[in-house]
């Protein structure tokens, strides 16, 4: 399969495009990052992907006066820097149903939850109000609907006992930082195939039970 060309698009702090742009740098994922864009000026993740020597660009989005100018000069960054694949990391817009049918299957996000559990914001308060056991983060394609498409990969960490918001984040973001590269290196090597609106991935694994409490 060809090379992914990617873009990584960021709104803040870019924990996760720094975990991919390591991955992609250290060759374990075979793929080019053409870009690194984000709607927030002040992104954080920035600065770490200039200094990594990526290009970056910012589309600040108070520059335009509707979702549909927006999108439509975001779809110009991607092909301007041609872009073929998004991973969409912490961007926190939502985007159009048209936009997103132009680059539908081609497009993919983490979330903080195991989806379709706890979609949307305050996913680590909502886990804890509701004494779930097992946490974690998801990658998918993007479809319209916030949060949700064809899930491609997902990890798991216990909630545990004494857990804040903080705590859980911190645990399920380290988590993040595994699964990403992970996921995105599976579709970069041809692994993912989506199917209506389940990914079908091949791999080897176990299938052994995640336990918390632990027995
Ligand atoms: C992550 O928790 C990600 O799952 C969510 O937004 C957060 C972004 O963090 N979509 P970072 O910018 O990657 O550090």
């Amino acid at each position: 399969m060809a090379r992914l060309k990617l873009a990584i698009l960021i709104s803040g702090r870019g924990s996760n495009m720094r975990a991919l742009v390591a991955a992609c740098q250290a060759g374990s994922i075979d793929a080019e990052i053409r870009l690194v864009l984000s709607n927030q000026p002040q992104a954080e993740g920035l600065s770490h992907a200039a200094a990594a020597g990526l290009a970056t660009r910012v589309l600040p989005h108070r520059d335009f006066a509707s979702r549909d100018d927006f999108d439509a000069a975001l779809d110009r960054a991607l092909r301007e820097a041609e872009a073929d694949f998004v991973c969409l990391a912490g961007f926190m817009r939502l985007l159009t149903a048209g936009f997103l049918a132009r680059w539908r299957d081609r497009m993919i996000n983490i979330h903080p939850s195991l989806l379709p559990a706890f979609p949307g914001l305050d996913t680590h308060r909502r886990a804890i109000e509701a004494g779930v056991k097992l946490a974690g983060c998801t990658v998918h394609y993007v479809r319209f609907e916030t949060d949700s498409g064809p899930i491609i990969a997902q990890a798991a960490v216990p909630v545990l006992p004494g857990d804040d918001e903080a705590s859980l984040a911190a645990r399920v973001l380290a988590a993040e930082h595994r699964l990403y590269p992970l996921a995105l290196g599976l579709v970069a090597s041809g692994r993912v195939k989506v199917d209506g609106e389940r990914a079908l991935v091949d791999f080897e694994g176990h299938a052994g039970a995640l336990l918390n409490p632990p027995d």
